[in-house]
This record gives structure tokens, sequence and C-alpha cells, in this order.
């Protein structure tokens, strides 16, 4: 799967993608200098956009587009672009989307303000014409977005994790936000409990195997194609889920070095080694295998809505998020 099925995917909301955009766009600007510069390069950048074809599809699927599918639909881009400029700033991460980071550009004082600067822009779409709703939902997805990542600093910091917090961490930094898109997709277009818990489930179980595809690609992934380089987490000493596998699989000996290895972390650090271990002890295949069933949970989830063109995305959504090469 690539680009190109993403594309297909969004073929039954284009023209309401389009709309997005522009507000997208809109919603960003700002008459100071520095802050203008920043968000042009941001635009440039071309993220998968998942977000906000998640707030359309549900609204699509729980009765229709409106004028607030996408007010929610900026809402949660700009979260999530600001959250990306955080999470650079934290990672000390040198690339995002193919483009030097803004950290790497500006350094870190800019990127943490810019970060500020795109979330209250995002909380003020849904201010300005008095989607409470969305925000008392966004709200809970701020804490739990930022609880998660100092879960994984302090666990990275022990280089102690196991699988069950490792699912918290990602429930909390990834699958809340997926799920809220889902949520407030289908709260922009009806009132039905029914259809907006499907959707929330539907989100969660996307936005896990989401991440656990995102923590294989640091492993499997190419470069090139991520657009930013391999080993990442080992190097932040992250232990995500191909290594937890391994280590819980490997003898006390063998994990001891490895944890050593990444422990020493630094310039002289040979991912391959973290690697090569990983792979011996099948932690891929493991996760890959997780990772689809999470995948299959979410499908399960849209069982209450009948077949439509906007079902069939969701589905094909699914797919190529446990796919995806980037
Ligand atoms: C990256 O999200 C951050 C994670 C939650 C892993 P995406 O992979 O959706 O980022 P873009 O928007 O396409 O760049
Ligand atoms: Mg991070
Ligand atoms: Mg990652």
């Amino acid at each position: 799967m690539n680009l190109n099925s993403l594309s297909k995917i969004t073929q039954v909301i284009e023209p309401e993608l389009e709309e997005f955009n522009k507000l997208f766009r809109n919603s960003i600007k700002s008459k100071i200098g520095i802050v203008d510069l920043i968000t042009r390069y941001l635009l440039k950048q071309k993220g998968k956009k998942i977000r906000p074809i998640l707030v359309l599809l549900s609204s699509k699927i729980s009765g229709g587009i409106n004028e607030r599918s996408y007010r929610g639909a900026g809402l949660v881009e700009l979260l999530h672009t600001a959250t990306l400029v955080h999470d650079d700033v934290v990672d000390n991460a040198e690339t995002r989307r193919y483009f030097p980071s803004i950290n790497a550009i500006w350094k870190n004082k800019i990127a943490v303000l810019m970060g500020d600067y795109l979330l209250a822009k995002g909380l003020m779409l849904a201010i300005d014409s008095k989607d409470f709703d969305f925000l008392e939902v966004i709200t809970q997805t701020v804490r739990r977005m930022s609880e998660g990542e100092l879960l994984q600093i302090s666990k990275t910091r022990k280089l102690d994790n196991d699988e069950e917090t490792y699912f918290k961490i990602i429930s909390d930094k990834t699958a809340s936000l997926i799920s809220t898109c889902c949520e407030i997709g289908a709260r922009a277009a009806t009132e039905d409990k029914l259809k907006i818990e499907a959707l929330k489930q539907f989100g969660e179980n996307l936005g896990i195997a989401f991440q656990i595809r995102d923590d294989i690609l640091d492993y499997v992934g190419k470069s090139k194609l991520i657009g930013k380089p391999l080993g990442g987490d080992i190097r932040e000493k992250k232990l995500t889920l191909p290594l937890i596998h391994a280590l819980s699989k490997s003898n006390n000996f063998e994990s001891d070095k490895i944890l050593k290895i990444i422990k020493k972390g630094g310039k002289k650090l040979d991912i391959h080694d973290v690697i090569e271990f990983v792979k011996k002890y099948d932690g891929i295949d493991y996760s890959e295998k997780v990772s689809k069933e999470y995948a299959q949970k979410a499908i399960n989830s849209l069982e209450i809505f009948e077949s439509s063109e906007a079902k069939e995305s969701l589905i094909n959504l699914v797919e190529f998020v446990v796919n995806r090469k980037n």
C-alpha cells in the first residue's frame, strides 16, 4: 500500500478534504513575521492528514459532513501538528516529514512556543464557534497525550518498559487523539450515543494498530521512505513492542547485553546489533500480528453501521495504516 491507496480512500470525501485544506491554511495564519514564516514552512510539508480524514469519514458514516466537521478536522490537525513540533524537541529529532525539524532550524525555544501557538489556534477554532463539546473531548485528549509522553520518558530513564505499560503509553500518546478524531466526527453529525461510542472504539483500536506499525517502522523502515532516520527509538532508549517481545523471549545473559548496549547509547551505538537481536526473537513478526489484531478489532467496531462508501473507506484506511511504509 502507498499514498495512492490513501488517495483512493479519500475519493469519497475529495471536495470536503479540499474545503478542509482551505480552512486549515487560513486558521494557521499569523501577522507576526516569524510565526508566519514557520507556518508556511509547515504547510509545505505533506503529512498524511489521517486525522482530518478520520473526522470527515466519521461524520459521513454517521449522518453527514457539515460545518462542525470541518472545524473538528481543523482542530485535530492543528493539535496533531503542535504535538509533532513539541515531540521533535522532546526527541531531539533532526528531521520530520522529509524536512529538517523546526527545532533543527529555529532551535528549541521557538519550537516550543510555536507548538503552543498551534494548539491555541486549534482551540480557538472550537471556541469561536462555541463547539464546547469538542473542547471537552479535546482537553481530556491533550491531558492523556501529555501523560503518555511523560510515562514514556520515565520508562526510558529506567529502561524497564514492559508490554502492559507499553500499551498504556501508546493508548494515551497516540490512540487517544485518533479516537478523538472519530468521536468528534461522529458528534458533528449525530447525537446517537451508540454511533458515537462505536466510532470512539474504532479510533482507539485503530490508534493502537497505528502506533505499533509506527514502532515497527523504526526497525524495518527505509529512512528515505519514512522521512526520518531508522532506529530513532533505540537511540532515545524507547523500548517498544518489537524489542519488549524479543527481550522477554531471550535469556537474561542476552537481554542484559542488549540493554547495556542501549544504555550506553551515544554516537557509537550500533543500532544494527539491536535490530538483529529483535529479528532473531521474532519481535517484528509478533508486533505485526498484534497490530493486525487491533486492526481487526477496529473493523469489528463498525458492525453497527450499514454498508456505505464511507464505511468502505474507513475499513480501507485501517488496512492502509497497518501496511503503511511511512
Ligand atoms: C506521527 O503521526 C506521530 C505519531 C503519532 C506516530 P503521522 O504518521 O500521522 O504523521 P503525519 O501527519 O503523516 O506526518
Ligand atoms: Mg516522541
Ligand atoms: Mg516513532
